[in-house]
């Protein structure tokens, strides 16, 4: 179904602020391994008009604007290899958006788990836009006809939500026009958890700091937090089998293997027998040799916003190089006349 469109990876995230280690993790250094990859064209975007559907003070939105374009950056993305754009810089995705609105049905968007757990029991004074989320997602999807959506676990329904706006689509104008999008979901090893409470994904809403390990902490911060995480006095089992009932102990050998490019297996064998306190001495060691310089960067580059703005400009002139043929023809199929 997908064959005749190029292989192209599409993701986006919210400019919500605070970008932490489960941030790289789990999204930034998978979206930086898929652009190197060099078998996909690559888009990457901030979702600032996602970010509107609950209130965002105007000064704090275009402050994590441009630190998230500078996270990632700082991360790996190459501006040249890659399409970094701000959702609302290319206007396109908001009216592809409307289509949808008038292709999804109000049953289809009403069962999306997200509204229910964020819309919570006052739905009545949700924002409007916060219902139409998944349909302005499916846009920045198909706007660009991409093939490959890597995601986290928890945005699995909005994709297959975007699945079937596109066989919508396509089926009530009888067109072969948007492809039938494959999700690419998050493992298991790249899920960052709390560093106090396994149970729990390290998340920027945790009142303690000490939970999470922040893309601006410096060395030091870092070091203190890992050393300070949660484990137990047991030392490290020979084999993986050992740290099932042990979410604390085997986070820490999960973010050691993401952050070093192993794998947890091999984290385990290389480590068999350790006690913890010295493995986190070693594992604050890597972790300081990843993220320091990531926030360095990020640091350089949030003092030039002239130079993110020149980066965003340029990335929407190149996404829109893409998405203003595929709207023109969306709304030549739809029978807008004009074109
Ligand atoms: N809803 C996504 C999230 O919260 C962000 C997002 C918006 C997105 N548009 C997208 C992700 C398109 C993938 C593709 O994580």
């Amino acid at each position: 179904m997908t064959a005749k469109f190029t292989p192209r990876v599409f993701s986006g995230m919210q400019p919500s602020g605070d970008l932490h280690l489960g941030n790289y993790l789990g999204a930034m250094k998978r979206w930086v391994d898929m652009q190197n990859a060099g078998t996909h064209e690559t888009v990457y975007c901030m979702v600032d008009l996602h970010a509107i559907t609950v209130w965002q003070d105007p000064a704090a939105l275009a402050r994590s604007t441009r630190e998230l374009c500078a996270g990632f950056i700082a991360a790996g993305i190459d501006p040249e290899k890659s399409i970094l754009i701000n959702q609302s810089q290319v206007p396109e995705h908001a009216q592809l958006a409307w289509i949808f609105n008038c292709v999804a049905r109000m049953g289809w968007m009403g069962r999306m788990t997200q509204w229910k757990d964020k819309a919570g029991k006052n739905a009545e004074a949700a924002s409007l836009g916060l219902f139409a989320y998944p349909a302005l997602m499916a846009a920045d999807i198909l706007i660009y006809h991409a093939t490959h959506v890597p995601v986290g676990e928890d945005q699995k329904q909005h994709l297959e939500l975007t699945r079937d706006i596109a066989a919508k689509f396509n089926h009530d104008y009888g067109v072969d026009f948007f492809p039938i999008t494959e999700p690419v979901i998050e493992g298991a090893a790249t899920r960052v958890m709390n560093l106090r409470d396994g149970t729990k994904k390290m998340s920027k809403s945790d009142p303690s700091d000490m939970t999470r390990i922040n893309m601006t902490d410096d060395a030091d911060t870092i070091a203190r937090k890992i050393r300070k995480a949660k484990t137990d006095p047991d030392p490290l089992p020979d084999n993986l089998g050992g740290l099932d009932a042990r979410p604390e102990a085997r986070n820490l050998v999960n973010i050691w293997a993401a952050l070093a490019e192993t794998t947890p297996e091999a984290v385990v064998e290389a480590n068999a027998g350790k006690l913890f306190g010295y493995f986190k001495q070693d594992l604050a060691e890597i972790a300081v040799e990843k993220l320091a310089p990531i926030a360095d960067e990020m640091a350089r580059l949030m003092q030039d916003e002239g130079e993110i703005d020149r980066i965003l400009a340029r990335g929407a002139d190149r996404a829109r190089a893409l998405s203003a043929p595929v709207l023109e023809e969306t709304y030549r199929i739809v029978g807008m006349v004009g074109r």
